[in-house]
């Protein structure tokens, strides 16, 4: 790839952010720092920027191959990927087949109940404000997206869920709820950051054993295992 990786935009929790000699395209480096609890608690997960960046490349060609635009151009290494330039919509989409971690709390459904129908919820991506649950109304008065471009998020969200429910299913692990972020390419909402362990939950299907970022929150101990037991299962591939 002939683009040049440029300085530092931004440093987020779990990646760098670099411009490129190309206007359209960014850099992205995965780092190994896990934060939880809007960045209360701090630590490392070892390898986690290689495990995240070849897990979120393998969903989001998976996603594409299906129809879904992503910000993802390449996969350049190990740790870094270049995607489409975009501009960040300050709108978490979640979405939630199965109660667990804040819902249960929010709604007093145990943890592990099937919900009756998907939940989609938005959240205010404001660390500051601790990322606080938002709806279609407060959208709006804060001018985070317009209800166009939230009914585009909404629906890929969605169909990710529909896409990736299946998909998991054959792999022997349940998604149990998922965040999204889209940015705006050009005029057009695309999903942009990251699908992997430390965004989404996921359960084995038999002995439901939790294989994602919850080990990391609820220090329950292999963390950087169940990263690897992911990856294994979405492509074969040991590290
Ligand atoms: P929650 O139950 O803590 O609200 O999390 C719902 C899903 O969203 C879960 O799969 C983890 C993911 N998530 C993030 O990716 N980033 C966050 O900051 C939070 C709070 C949740
Ligand atoms: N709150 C997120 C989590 O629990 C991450 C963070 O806020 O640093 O996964």
């Amino acid at each position: 790839m002939g683009v040049q990786k440029l300085e530092q935009l931004y440093e987020g929790k779990a990646k760098k952010v670099f411009k490129t000699s190309d206007p359209d395209l960014y850099w992205i480096e995965y780092k190994d720092d896990a934060t939880a609890f809007d960045g209360k608690k701090k630590g490392t997960i070892m390898n986690k920027g290689v495990l995240n960046n070849k897990i979120t490349t393998h969903f989001f060609k998976l996603l594409e191959g299906k129809g879904i635009p992503t910000h993802l151009v390449e996969q350049i290494n190990d740790r870094e990927q270049v995607v489409k330039a975009v501009k960040i919509v300050l709108v978490e989409v979640v979405v939630r087949n199965i109660a667990a971690g804040s819902l249960s709390k929010r709604i007093g459904l145990p943890e592990g109940t099937m919900l009756p129908k998907t939940v989609l919820e938005y959240y205010y991506k404001d660390d500051a404000l601790g990322d606080p649950l938002i709806n279609d109304y407060h959208i709006q008065v804060l001018d985070l997206a317009t209800p166009e471009q939230m009914k585009v998020c909404a629906e890929i969200a969605l169909k990710v869920n529909t896409i990736l429910r299946e998909y998991l299913k054959d792999k022997k692990i349940d998604l149990i709820d998922f965040k999204l972020e889209f940015g705006v390419h050009k005029g057009q909402v695309i999903l942009a950051d990251e699908i992997s362990p430390d965004t989404c939950r996921f359960w084995d299907v038999e002995t439901r054993e939790k294989l994602d970022k919850d080990r990391f929150r609820r220090d329950l101990g292999n963390v950087e295992e169940a990263y690897k037991e992911i990856l294994k299962r979405l492509t074969g591939e040991t590290i």
